[in-house]
């Protein structure tokens, strides 16, 4: 017996653009090139490179190793950095200090790294966590994180790192209204060119886990609140994200992130769609971690997840990607 086919079948064979590699990339719809990487780096006092335990082929790098890095990022063709720092123990306290030391850690690599490779974008975490010893984003007043007086100190943290030499100040600490509050600032300074990639909807997640080993944060919860949640968003909730980009936009944001990534896309997707602003997806720590987990095991193939994964966010329409696998993957790109 013979089955009558529904039609349209065969006049449309979706298989047929697919039987070469040659009319696969004639159809393809997105690419992915070394243009969309924003490298995620971190710097250290110390010297060399030292590894992080929880995130395999990330090491923290010395001032003198960012600027190599930068150089490399300029011949792979990675138009931009972000840098986050790890600060020694001893050198934090509850109001995150250091953070506007203008010859801290941060300073000293951006100079570094824009005396390497003048050409290549540096861009820098507006937030206290790296340097307070209770890990959170801001001041802690009557238990909870203080809005008004944390944009005091990340304006003065901002203004340290536009002096340096920073291009794209990136606020990633989930205060209301620390967008205008940088924005005038920079206005007042005079610094006209300065952009802001505002971390806009930015989730109470647990894929930073890996984050908090790397720049080595303080465990939450000893002095202030055990989690986050009381500035960053819920992972529940989309419509809320829309609102944080539209305040974000509105205060003068240049681009805007949705952070995490993968797990994020339908934000990103949103976004983009209501919005049509410059936006860029974060890669996280734990995004990075699982994937070389993953590999590590042998159930995965590392390589292709790598990519995969990065074009999943072109194809949900970011201009671009914060990520720990861009010289990985600029090279796999053949740059
Ligand atoms: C801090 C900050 C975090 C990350 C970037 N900036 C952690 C946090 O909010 O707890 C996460 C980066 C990553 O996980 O790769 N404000």
């Amino acid at each position: 017996m013979t089955v009558a086919p529904l039609a349209p079948y065969p006049a449309t064979r979706l298989r047929r653009v697919r039987q070469a590699d040659w009319s696969r990339r004639l159809v393809r719809e997105t690419t992915l090139t070394p243009s969309d990487l924003i490298w995620s780096m971190v710097v250290h006092e110390g010297e060399g490179r030292v590894p992080v335990a929880s995130m395999p082929g990330v090491e923290r790098l010395s001032v003198a190793e960012c600027a190599k890095a930068a150089v490399e990022a300029r011949d792979l063709g990675i138009p931009c950095i972000a840098i986050f720092p790890y600060i020694d123990g001893a050198k934090k306290d509850a109001t995150g200090a250091m953070a506007a030391d203008p010859d801290g850690v941060i300073s000293r690599a951006v100079r570094a790294m824009k005396d390497a490779a003048p050409e290549v974008g540096i861009m820098c975490d507006v937030a206290l966590d790296p340097f307070t010893d209770h890990g959170h984003d801001g001041l802690i007043k009557d238990g909870d994180i203080d809005n008004d007086s944390t944009i005091e100190k990340l304006v003065e943290q901002a203004l340290v790192q536009t002096r340096a030499g920073c291009d794209i100040l990136a606020p990633s600490d989930m205060m209301d209204g620390r967008v205008a509050a940088l924005r005038s600032a920079l206005e007042s300074e005079g610094f006209q060119k300065t952009m802001i990639m505002s971390y806009a909807a930015k989730y109470a997640s647990a894929f930073y886990g890996p984050y908090r080993d790397a720049i080595g944060s303080g465990k939450l919860g000893t002095l202030g609140p055990a989690d986050k949640k009381t500035y960053q968003q819920d992972p529940a909730n989309t419509d809320e994200a829309l609102r944080e980009v539209a305040l974000d936009i509105a205060e003068g944001a240049d681009m805007v992130m949705v952070k995490p990534g993968l797990p994020y896309l339908d934000i990103v997707r949103r976004v983009v769609d209501e919005f049509a602003m410059p936006t860029f997806a974060f890669q996280v720590s734990g995004e990075y971690a699982m994937i070389m987990a993953a590999a590590a095991n042998g159930w995965i193939d590392e390589q292709r997840a790598i990519l995969e994964s990065l074009g999943a966010f072109k194809r949900a329409g970011a201009d671009g990607v914060i990520t720990y696998f861009a010289p990985r993957a600029a090279r796999m790109l053949g740059a």
